[in-house]
C-alpha cells in the first residue's frame, strides 16, 4: 500500500476547491423544531429564566437533528462534534463514504475527558493518583467504549495549568504544576491512540487548550491572558509539548488571546511554537465557535477576516463557527489566503484520517447493541481503582478507618445523588450508573441512617435517630455543574447550610467524617479546623460510592497527594507551590508580603496527603553527573499498615538572572512500603530541566548551586545542595 504521504497527495490532486474547504468544516447536529429561535438562543433563553426547563425539555423532545445529508453528499463536511451512538454514525459514514464523489469518510469527535459511559473521576481528581499507568488505563477503556459507539476522536486531554480555583475548568485538568499535566497529558495520548491509531478502538487525541488558558485573568472562564514569554515557555508550553510528543494528532487552541493575540489567529503558538519548533504534524482544530469570535475578541472585522486570519496562523478545522465554508472560496479565489495554506490544512486533516485508517476502514464501529460494549464489569473495577487512588486523605484525628458494623449517619443530599457522581464533561453519562455512598451502605448490608443536608429523615427527627449513630459521614461540596466552562466562582466557601449541617453533627460529641465532592479546591478553611476527619474526593464517576468505602473502613490505604493547592479563600487566589520568594518573603514582620486578613500559606499545599500509616525521609543523597543531577532518598513505613507513597523530588536554583521558583518538581515516584520496610528511591533531575529563559530569550542553565528537595509533600524541608 502507498505511504500515507502519498495517498494524501493523490487524493488532493483531484479535489476541487469546495471539496478542499469542505474538510475543513466541522458541524455540530443542529436542532430543527418546534422553536422558532436558533438553539443556542433557546439555551439562553432557559439559562436566564425566560422559559422554564421543563418548557425547555418539551421543546427539545420535538426537536430532531438535521444532520445535513445534501451537504455531506456534496462533500461540504469533514467531521461531526456531537453526534450522538453508532447507529447514526454509520448513517451519516454511509453517506459520506458511498454517496459523495470522492467517498472521504468524517471524523466523528466528541468530548471524552474522564469516561464515555464508564466514568471515572475528574482529571483533577484522576490527577491525584501521581500515576502515569493508571492515566493511560483509564484513557484506553473510554477510547473502547467511545468507539464502539461512532466516535473517533476525543477532544481531550486538557492540560491546561491551572493555578487559580476560582476558573471552573481546574477541573478538567491535571493541577497546577507544568511537569505532572505533561505526564497526564502524555499517558491519555497513549491510552487513546495507542501505538496503533487505526485500530477500531483507538480514537484521536486532541492536546487542549493550546494555550495557558488555566492562567485566565480573575479566574473568569474566557477570560484574557498576559504573560511573558518567560513565563509562557517555562509554566505552561511543557504541558502541551509533552503531549504532542507522545504522538497527539490533533490540537485545540484555546479561545483566550495571549498578551492581545488570540490563540485562534496566533501564528507563533500555531506556525512557529507547535510546527516548526515542536515538528507537529497533525491537525488543529479550533474551539467551538473560536474563529467566529476572533470578532468578539476585536482582532477580526468580520467573519471573513477571521477565517483568513485563523487560516494563516495554522488553524486547520473551523468547529461549528460556519466562517471557513462560508468565506473560504472568496478569500481563495481573491488571493486575500492563499491556497498552499488550505491545502498545508486540508492535508492535515486528510493526514490524520488516513492513521486513524478511516479510508480503509469506516465503519469502525460495533456491529453489535454498543450497550454490550459499556460498562463491563472490568471496566467498572478500573474505576474503583481509579477513585480509591484519587480520593486524598486531607485530616484524619484518630477517626479513619472505621470497623464495619458500626452505625453510619450518612448526611447531605450529595451522599444519595448519584448524578452529581460523574462531575463535569461526563456528556455521555447516565447518573444512575453511579453508585453513591447510600447505595454502597445499601449493597453492603451496612447499618446505616441517610439524613439529608437539612438533617431531615425518613424515618424520624435526627434528635431521635442521631442517638443511634456511631459514626456521621457528611457528603459536603459542590454539585457537578459548579465546576467545568463557563462555571467560575468568585466565592469558593461552602453552602451555609451544609456549614451549619456540620456544626449540629459536631455537637452530637460524635465522630463525623467530611467527604467533599467538587471540581476545584475549595476554602475548607472551617472544615479543617473543625472536622476530624476529611476526605477529597472530587467527583469521582461511576465507582464513587464503593471506593469512598474502601477508605473509610480501611480496605483500602489512602495514597492520593493533592495536584492543585487548597486556598484559605477565594481572595488568595492565584495560589500555587512553585511561587517566586519576592525581595519581602512573606513572614512576620509588618512590611512583607503577606495578607493583613488571612495567612499567607494555602490551607492544603500541592503535594499534600495522608495515608493511615506514617512515612519518614531520611539519606538524601545528591550528586552531579553529565545527565544532570542523580538524587537518591530512602523513605521508611514507620506506622502499622503497608501504603503507597508518593515519593516528590523538588529542586531550586537559588541564584539566577530572572528569579526561580522556589520548588519545582522534578520527578516523582510511588512505592508501596510495608510496615517497617524501607526502600531507596532514586531520580534523575536532567540538566535541561534545570534551565530557564533569560531576559534576552535564550534557554539557558546557569552554574552554580541547585537545592534539591526530596519528601511526601512540596513543603519538604529535607534539602540537599549540589554545584553544577
Ligand atoms: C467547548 C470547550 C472545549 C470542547 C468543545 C467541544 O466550548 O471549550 O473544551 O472540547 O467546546 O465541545
Amino acid at each position: 500500500m502507498k505511504d500515507i504521504e502519498t495517498r494524501v497527495r493523490d487524493l488532493m490532486d483531484k479535489m476541487t476547491l469546495e471539496e478542499k474547504i469542505g474538510q475543513t468544516r466541522q458541524c455540530g447536529p443542529s436542532l430543527v423544531g418546534a422553536f422558532e429561535v436558533d438553539f443556542s438562543e433557546l439555551l439562553n433563553m432557559m439559562f436566564d429564566g425566560r422559559i422554564s426547563k421543563e418548557k425547555f425539555d418539551e421543546l427539545m423532545a420535538g426537536a430532531h437533528q438535521d444532520l445535513k445529508e445534501d451537504d455531506i453528499r456534496a462533500g461540504k463536511i469533514g467531521s461531526f462534534n456531537g453526534v450522538k451512538g453508532a447507529e447514526q454514525v454509520r448513517t451519516i459514514q454511509k453517506i459520506a463514504v458511498e454517496e459523495s464523489r470522492l467517498g472521504i469518510p468524517l471524523i466523528i469527535g466528541s468530548d471524552v475527558i474522564h469516561g464515555y459511559r464508564t466514568v471515572t473521576p475528574i482529571p483533577l481528581g484522576e490527577s491525584c493518583a501521581w500515576e502515569p499507568s493508571l492515566w493511560e488505563r483509564t484513557a484506553r477503556i473510554s477510547a473502547e467504549e467511545a468507539a464502539a459507539d461512532g466516535i473517533k476522536w476525543t477532544f481531550a486531554p486538557m492540560v491546561d495549568v491551572a493555578k487559580d480555583a476560582r476558573w471552573g475548568r481546574i477541573s478538567e485538568g491535571a493541577g497546577e504544576d507544568a511537569l505532572l499535566n505533561g505526564l497526564y497529558g502524555a499517558a491519555k495520548v497513549r491510552g487513546f491512540q495507542t501505538d496503533d491509531p487505526s485500530a477500531k478502538d483507538s480514537i484521536a487525541a486532541c492536546v487542549k487548550h493550546f494555550a495557558a488558558y488555566g492562567a485566565v485573568e480573575a479566574g473568569r472562564d474566557y477570560n484574557r491572558v498576559d504573560m511573558s514569554e518567560q513565563k509562557l515557555r517555562e509554566e505552561y508550553l511543557p504541558s502541551y509539548k509533552a503531549s504532542v510528543e507522545a504522538g497527539a494528532l490533533t490540537v485545540m487552541p484555546a479561545f483566550n488571546d495571549i498578551s492581545g493575540v488570540p490563540c485562534s489567529c496566533n501564528s507563533m503558538l500555531l506556525t512557529d511554537i507547535l510546527r516548526k519548533e515542536w515538528g507537529f504534524k497533525g491537525m488543529t482544530i479550533s474551539d467551538a465557535n473560536a474563529i467566529a469570535e476572533l470578532v468578539n475578541h476585536g482582532a477580526a472585522a468580520d467573519n471573513a477576516e477571521a477565517a483568513a486570519k485563523a487560516m494563516e496562523a495554522g488553524m486547520d478545522m473551523d468547529m461549528t463557527s460556519e466562517a471557513y465554508i462560508e468565506n473560504l472560496a472568496e478569500l481563495i479565489r481573491s488571493g486575500a489566503v492563499s491556497e498552499e495554506a488550505l491545502d498545508r490544512a486540508v492535508a492535515d486533516i486528510l493526514r490524520v484520517k488516513f492513521e486513524l485508517g478511516l479510508f480503509d476502514d469506516p465503519y469502525y464501529m460495533a456491529e453489535d447493541d454498543p450497550e454490550n460494549h459499556f460498562l463491563k464489569p472490568e471496566y467498572r473495577t478500573l474505576a474503583r481503582e481509579a477513585a480509591q487512588k484519587s480520593i486524598v486523605l486531607l485530616k484524619n484525628e484518630n477517626v479513619l478507618p472505621l470497623n464495619r458494623g458500626i452505625r453510619l449517619g450518612i448526611c447531605g443530599d450529595l451522599a444519595g445523588e448519584r448524578a452529581e457522581m460523574t462531575g463535569t464533561w461526563s456528556i455521555n453519562a447516565v447518573g444512575d450508573d453511579c453508585v453513591s455512598i447510600t447505595d454502597a451502605c445499601e449493597a453492603q448490608a451496612l447499618p446505616y441512617t441517610w439524613f439529608k443536608t437539612d438533617l431531615t429523615a425518613e424515618s424520624g427527627s435526627f434528635e431521635t435517630l442521631a442517638k443511634d449513630c456511631d459514626v456521621f459521614i457528611a457528603a459536603i461540596g459542590e454539585r457537578k455543574d459548579e465546576s467545568g466552562e463557563a462555571a467560575s466562582r468568585t466565592s469558593i466557601e461552602l453552602p451555609a447550610e451544609q456549614i451549619h449541617m456540620l456544626e449540629k453533627l459536631i455537637a452530637t460529641g460524635k465522630p463525623v467524617i467530611a467527604v467533599v465532592f467538587n471540581g476545584r479546591p475549595l476554602a475548607l478553611t472551617w472544615v479543617n479546623d473543625n472536622v476530624p476527619a476529611i476526605l477529597e474526593a472530587w467527583h469521582p464517576g461511576v465507582e464513587a460510592g464503593n471506593a469512598i468505602l474502601d477508605l473509610v473502613f480501611g480496605d483500602v490505604n489512602p495514597s492520593a497527594k493533592l495536584t492543585a493547592s487548597f486556598p484559605y479563600n477565594a481572595g488568595m487566589c492565584p495560589v500555587y507551590y512553585d511561587h517566586i520568594n519576592t525581595g519581602r518573603p512573606g513572614g512576620r514582620g509588618k512590611f512583607t508580603s503577606k495578607y493583613l486578613d488571612a495567612p499567607l500559606t494555602p490551607v492544603y499545599p500541592f503535594g499534600y496527603g495522608l495515608s493511615y500509616t506514617t512515612y519518614e525521609y531520611s539519606d538524601l543523597q545528591a550528586e552531579v553527573t553529565a545527565e544532570g543531577i542523580q538524587v537518591c532518598v530512602k523513605v521508611t513505613n514507620t506506622g502499622a499498615c503497608a501504603g503507597d507513597e508518593i515519593v516528590q523530588c523538588y529542586f531550586r536554583d537559588p541564584v539566577a538572572e530572572r528569579v526561580r521558583p522556589v520548588r519545582k518538581l522534578a520527578a516523582f515516584d510511588k512505592i508501596t512500603l510495608q510496615p517497617g520496610e524501607t526502600k531507596a528511591v532514586s531520580f534523575l533531575i536532567k540538566k535541561e530541566q534545570l534551565g530557564y529563559w533569560n531576559s534576552k530569550m535564550q534557554f539557558v542553565v546557569d552554574s552554580g548551586d541547585i537545592e534539591v528537595y526530596a519528601g511526601g509533600c512540596s513543603t519538604t524541608e529535607l534539602k540537599a545542595v549540589v554545584t553544577i
